[in-house]
Order: C-alpha cells, then sequence, then structure tokens
C-alpha cells in the first residue's frame, strides 16, 4: 500500500507541524532571530534602510503557514506611521484561514492588510506578475517546491532594487531533511526531489552573484514522545518527520525500523534520558 504524503491532508499537516512546533526549540529560536538579529541586518543595508521610510511596506509571504514568523516580521517593520501590505502564498487553507483570523482578532496588526491567495509559490511565480516587493520570506519552505534554485531567483526578480529576501532553511545537520532525502523515494509512489541543505542553497545564492550574508540558528526536535508507538503526539512529530500521513499506523514495520535508526545517527541524540534530533537551520538574507 503506498503511503499518503502529508501536504495532501491539510488538517493532519496543520496539527503535525503544530506538534512540530511544540515539541522544538525552533520557532522560540527563530523568533529570537527576527526580533533580535533581523532589525539589525536591515540597518547594515543602506538601500534596505532607505525603504522604511515609504509608506507601505510591501511584503510577499511565501508559505507562511499559521503566520507566527510573518506577525514578528511585521513588528520589524510595522512602525510609525507605515502600513504593511502582505501578499501570502500558502495552499494549506487551515493554516491561512488561522493566520487571518489571528490579524483580524488582533489590535496591534491594524496596520497590516493581508492579501492571501490559496496558491502555490510556482503558480504564483508562473502568472509573471510585475509587482514587487520590499521584503520577502520563506521560512522552512523549498522543502516543497520541485526546484528551489528557479524559486530563489523568481522570488530575487520580484524584489525592489534594495529589497531583501530572508530564506530560513534547513542546515546539513537537519535530521528532518536528511530523512526526506533518504527514505523519500522509499515512501512515497512518486518520491518527491532531493532537497539541498541551507550549505548547498548558499553555495547557489553565491554562484548566482547575489549579495548576501548567512547565519545559524541551532534548534533540537524532543523525539522523546515518538519512542512510544501509543502517543498520539509522538505519532503527529513522525508524520512531519517523514511527512506521510499517519505514518505509525500505516507504514510498514521494516521502514519504520529504519527510518527509527536514524535516532541512532550523527542527527540524533540522547540526554537526561530523552532522545533529541537536530534541526538547526541556515539562514541567508539576500539583498538585490
Ligand atoms: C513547514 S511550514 C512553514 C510555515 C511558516 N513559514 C513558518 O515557518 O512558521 C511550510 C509551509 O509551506 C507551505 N507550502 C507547501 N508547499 C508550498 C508551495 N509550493 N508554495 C507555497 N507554500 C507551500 C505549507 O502549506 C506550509 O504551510
Amino acid at each position: 500500500m503506498s503511503l499518503v504524503p502529508l501536504t495532501e491532508n491539510e488538517h493532519r499537516f496543520a496539527e503535525a507541524f503544530k506538534q512540530f512546533r511544540k515539541a522544538s526549540d525552533q520557532e522560540s529560536l527563530m523568533k529570537q532571530w527576527i526580533v533580535d538579529d533581523l532589525p539589525k541586518v536591515i540597518h547594515s543595508n543602506p538601500s534596505t534602510v532607505k525603504f522604511m521610510d515609504t509608506n507601505v511596506i510591501q511584503i510577499l509571504g511565501i508559505g507562511s503557514g499559521f503566520g507566527n514568523m510573518d506577525m514578528l516580521i511585521f513588528d520589524v517593520f510595522g512602525n510609525n506611521n507605515q502600513k504593511v501590505n502582505e501578499i501570502v502564498l500558502e495552499p494549506n487553507k487551515v493554516e491561512v484561514e488561522k493566520f487571518k483570523s489571528t490579524i483580524k482578532s488582533l489590535d496591534q496588526y491594524r496596520f497590516v492588510n493581508l492579501e492571501c491567495l490559496p496558491e502555490t509559490v510556482e503558480s504564483y511565480m508562473a502568472r509573471n506578475t510585475s509587482r514587487k516587493f520590499h521584503f520577502i520570506h520563506c521560512i522552512h519552505v523549498l522543502y516543497y517546491v520541485k526546484n528551489p534554485a528557479a524559486i530563489i531567483e523568481a522570488a530575487y526578480n520580484c524584489l525592489e532594487e534594495g529589497g531583501m529576501m530572508l530564506i530560513i532553511h534547513a542546515a546539513a545537520s537537519h535530521g528532518i531533511n536528511h530523512v526526506k532525502n533518504t527514505f523519500g523515494a522509499k515512501l512515497f509512489a512518486s518520491p518527491p526531489k532531493y532537497t539541498p541543505n541551507g550549505s548547498q542553497l548558499e553555495k547557489l545564492v553565491h554562484d548566482l552573484g547575489y549579495k548576501y550574508s548567512s547565519d545559524i540558528i541551532n534548534a533540537k526536535l524532543d523525539m522523546t514522545e515518538c519512542q512510544n508507538p501509543a502517543s498520539q503526539n509522538g505519532n503527529l512529530i513522525w508524520d512531519f518527520i517523514t511527512h506521510v500521513a499517519s505514518f505509525t499506523e500505516n507504514a510498514s514495520p521494516e521502514i519504520k525500523g529504519a527510518i527509527n535508526d536514524v535516532t541512532k545517527s550523527e542527527f540524533c541524540y540522547r540526554n537526561g534520558g530523552k532522545v533529541f534530533m537536530n534541526i538547526d537551520s541556515s539562514v541567508l538574507i539576500i539583498v538585490k
């Protein structure tokens, strides 16, 4: 029986993603980076600082999910009398509806106008829209596109001169990207494409001749609950690690055993009776 990709079940994806973020320190560390480091990066680029004065900051959010990172980015840009207009490319309706209702319910984001398009970044870019943006973010999304290099180039072309693109993506030491690249072909009838890691993306950006800087965010995923097959939370985390809907229930014992062996590899470690997976992220900041 072939397994169903998690991306084909929006509700399960949303649940698994939430549980993954709960069991890891990825979100809090990315938040810290956006709050503490992004303003510094912006202010070290005079061409980017220039548009901080424009009345309406134009943002493109690629795969915003629940919008948790977007809201922090709004805080960085939307100050004083500035408004923010964000186009959100998010095919998962469950997540984007939650994002929209959160923004509506929070007075502090009255300066934000969201235009949510329920489509993939590929279909948006294929429309060849001439719209330009001051800031584009693509945070943990490039695993889901067929050709990450083409998306980076297309997004770069949508930047205003002086505009900035933030990419956050699995570093070479990231366990989930390793699982995808190692086991994807065994899990699915139509195997996913190899996803480059952050260092490989950095080389690509370098070879394209773009001006960029990079950083790293070290994070970990607590996989302890994954060791208990009766744990619903553990099973949701397995779904996010493998990107298979209801992986524990539906995968063969052989493939489950092989993937669980990742906990004994260099991508995982044990500490205080718990099992952790490295989910370090590369940060790339490209300036046009
Ligand atoms: C791991 S989540 C990251 C969400 C958000 N950026 C964050 O970091 O909190 C990846 C998101 O990308 C979205 N996605 C998947 N394929 C996509 C595509 N081809 N174009 C745009 N977004 C996509 C998914 O629906 C999901 O919400």
